[in-house]
């Protein structure tokens, strides 16, 4: 999943796009490049980051461009790797986004062509086999080429002497920023909100050829005409607003995006997704969705009593056997764009009579898919771990249940005007900051951890050991408290700090044995606990409080706990805390 962006206009193209590539950089950063039009093509990419790139970039005349950041998949991070990649004359360069999965094949019979390679990538084959199909029109080579290709694709294209790009998209997002006497083209929407808030997304199969003054889209050779759609995000939003890091600028504006996704819930008037004839429900989702997805599974069983089977979708798609037809299939991701999941929703529109998907990204690919959608008001997330997004989707989630015409409407009531205070009761754990610091600073001394819980705490624990891994680098595991015995309690030790999730619920009496037990290994306990709590500050170590609210509610509450701790350990470490080693915000390819 690598970031894409392309400009053709009047304006010298250089410094563009190095600003809307930084603003790429969350969905891949270990190398980057530019190719700069006009009579000749000018390449200049390296190894490392985009600043990096910035300063060490000759100066690059032109007014047509296309640039890359990249997450390696075939070949190492390094300036040979890098996009762009150009044919054998250099006449031809070409960014992708994407995996080409018959590379091997079209390399080999390329180099007996004559054709010579000089990187590792599946790319490199795309410029060499349009320079093949060349015969003066480069849309029509372009075409031609991606007739021979299989895998999924986003590129763009530039040819010497031409000012205008060639464009398409197959499985990964491409959008055409629309704006007066220039025209842009990018990966996702953060790179073109400083120029334009007037985008057309590409949909999969789709050739675009843009020049300064036109866009014309064509597919399987006919043209067709795409919606210009408006974006109401600012440029503001995807900048850091003087926090250090996008994780805690994005942790401090969870109050918000909640208040936002509660409004923005309550204001649509789509029918309720849990209607009263709902046997069973999927919920499909990866990495922290699929944590959203677990508790939603805890609440909807505890509430409505549907059974429901949370999927992980990587694993959703290599299952042999025939997914369970379901009345309603529940698809979780705030990108809308992570390959397993599209994957999945494809495979689940054979056996669901209805799919639903909550995201963050409107335009989205999964928004085509999905019969209907539900859209989360998080504003765009730019750090790689999801953490407004995550109790976005919780809040979304609460919705949906607390909307079901089969809830007992007294409880219904209760709940509605308990949700409302979420956005306080969050505020509180942020006023809190200072007592997490401190634990942050004894959890960041080791290198390994267990977060523990039970029950919708469990979830919890899931998402507390994801985001400490993902920023942090300390190797941690989520734990259901009660499975400790049956053998992670192997590990508890002085050297292997237990981050224990405690809400004051049926689970506690059981909590406060399972700490018991860690704590007879020495192990050092940091306890996230109700603030009504007397009796977990003899028990534990540390103890961090977080307000009181009902059991399904505290899901939310000790999210933003976790995520404050996982950020502060990982700040104590110096860690890259927006772009952590090996990862991206949008994962697009399986
Ligand atoms: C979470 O911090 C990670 N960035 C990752 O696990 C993420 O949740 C996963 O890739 C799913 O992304 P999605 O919600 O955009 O589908």
């Amino acid at each position: 999943m690598c970031g894409i962006i392309g400009y053709v206009g009047n304006r010298q193209a250089q410094p563009l796009l190095l600003d809307s590539l930084s603003k790429l950089e969350y969905r891949g950063y270990d190398s980057c490049g530019l190719a700069v039009g006009g009579n000749s093509i000018k390449v200049f990419k390296n190894a490392g980051r985009v600043e990096e790139l910035r300063a060490a970039s000759p100066l690059l005349q032109g007014t047509v461009a296309i640039g890359h950041t990249r997450w390696a998949t075939h070949g190492s991070p390094s300036s040979i790797n890098a996009h762009p990649h150009v044919d054998c004359n250099g006449r031809i360069a070409v960014v992708h986004n994407g995996v080409i999965t018959n590379y091997q094949t079209l390399r080999q019979r390329l180099i007996i062509e004559g054709h010579n390679f000089v990187s590792e990538t599946d790319t490199e084959v795309i410029p060499h086999l349009i320079e093949k199909h060349y015969k003066g029109n480069i849309e029509k080579a372009v075409e031609a080429a991606l007739g021979e290709i299989e895998g999924s694709y986003a590129i763009a294209v530039l040819a010497a002497k031409d000012a205008k790009l060639v464009v398409a998209r197959k499985g990964c997002p491409l959008i055409i920023g629309v704006s007066d006497r220039e025209n842009f083209v990018a990966s996702d929407v953060p790179a073109l909100l400083e120029y334009t808030n007037s985008v057309i997304y590409l949909e999969n199969g789709d050739i675009g050829v843009i020049t300064a003054d036109s866009i014309k889209i064509t597919r399987d050779g006919i043209e067709v005409d795409r919606k210009e759609e408006k974006i109401f995000w600012s440029i503001e939003d995807v900048q850091k607003g003087g926090y250090e890091h996008f994780m805690l600028k994005e942790i401090h504006e969870q109050p918000r995006a909640i208040r936002d996704t509660i409004e923005e819930c309550l204001s649509s008037n789509s029918s309720p997704v849990l209607g009263r004839n709902i046997e069973n429900l999927s919920m499909v989702a990866c990495g922290t969705s699929y944590h959203a997805a677990l508790i939603g599974k805890y609440v909807i069983e505890e509430l409505l009593a549907i059974p429901v089977a949370v999927e992980i979708a990587s694993e959703f798609n290599h299952r042999r056997r025939q997914p369970i037809p379901t009345s309603t299939a529940i698809v979780l991701t705030q990108s809308g764009e992570t390959a397993d999941v599209l994957v999945a929703m494809k495979r689940l529109l054979e056996v669901a009579r209805t799919i639903v998907v909550i995201t963050n990204v409107p335009g989205s690919t999964a928004t085509r898919i999905a019969k209907q959608t539900v859209y989360i008001k998080a504003g765009p997330e730019v750090s790689v771990a999801a953490t407004k997004t995550f109790t976005a989707q919780l809040i979304a989630l609460y919705q949906l249940i607390l909307s079901c015409p089969s809830l007992n409407r007294r409880i219904c009531k209760r709940l509605v005007a308990e949700l409302r205070t979420m956005p306080s009761a969050v505020q509180q754990v942020l006023n809190n900051e200072s007592e997490i610091m401190d634990c942050a600073r004894i959890l960041s001394q080791y290198d390994n951890a267990f977060f523990i819980g039970r029950g919708i705490s469990f979830p919890i624990a899931l998402e507390g050991a994801l985001k400490l891994k993902e920023i942090s680098y300390i190797h941690a595991e989520g734990c259901a408290a009660g499975e400790l015995k049956h053998g992670p309690l192997a590990l508890a030790h002085k050297d292997v700090p237990i981050i224990a999730i405690t809400p004051q619920d049926s689970t506690y009496e059981a909590m406060v044995t399972n700490i018991k037990e860690v704590k007879a290994r020495d192990a050092p306990v940091i306890a996230l606990v109700d603030e009504t709590d007397g009796i977990m500050e003899q028990l534990a170590d540390f103890v961090i409080r977080v307000p009181h609210v009902t059991s399904i509610f505290s899901a939310v509450v000790n999210a933003v706990a976790v995520q404050l701790l996982a950020y502060y350990a990982a700040k104590y470490r110096g860690c890259p805390i927006d772009f952590p080693r090996n990862l991206a915000k949008s994962v697009t390819v399986e």
